[in-house]
């Protein structure tokens, strides 16, 4: 199971990689105003979102399934866990449809919007690992 674990981690990294840096990727998105730029961004956007975050974060739910299965689990930790890795895959899929909306040229949210959606997934990510590794109930 420890190989289980290697993965689901390193997949975990490559999610958050993705959702840290797309965010930042909005941001200077909303603030371009020049057509090679805001083309650049669209590319760099659909590359990340769908090259990067996505596979990893399918592939860090299919690792940590495994692990859940495998060790048999159960607890208060768990539970909330699951929660908010419920709420970390409605980000996610805000972030793909904000992907959309860029693409669409229909963005109409300030770059200051953008720079407080970015901090979200820090959150979850420091609450999650607390659970997981602390387990505190
Ligand atoms: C379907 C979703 C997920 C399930 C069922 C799941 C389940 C698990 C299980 C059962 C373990 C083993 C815990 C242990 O050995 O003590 C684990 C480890 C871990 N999980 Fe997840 N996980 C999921 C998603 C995530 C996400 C989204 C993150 C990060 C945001 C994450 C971060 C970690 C980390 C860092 C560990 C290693 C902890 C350690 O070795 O002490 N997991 N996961």
């Amino acid at each position: 199971m420890l190989w289980v674990k290697s993965f689901h981690v390193i997949f975990m990294v490559t999610w958050f990689a993705g959702l840290f840096y797309l965010p930042r990727l909005f941001v200077y998105h909303a603030m371009a105003d020049d057509a090679v730029s805001i083309e650049r961004f669209k590319v760099m956007e659909r590359k990340l979102y769908y090259g990067i975050a996505t596979p990893g974060g399918i592939l860090t739910l299919v690792f940590g399934t495994w692990l859940w299965l495998g060790y048999g689990f159960t607890g208060g930790w768990l539970h909330a866990k699951l929660a908010l890795v419920a709420v970390l895959v409605g980000y996610h899929l805000w972030c793909g449809r904000i992907v959309r909306t860029f693409r669409d040229d229909g963005n109409t949210r300030s770059h200051v919007f953008y720079r407080w959606f970015n901090e979200f997934p820090v959150l979850l990510l420091v609450a999650i690992i607390i659970l997981v590794v602390v387990k505190p109930f």
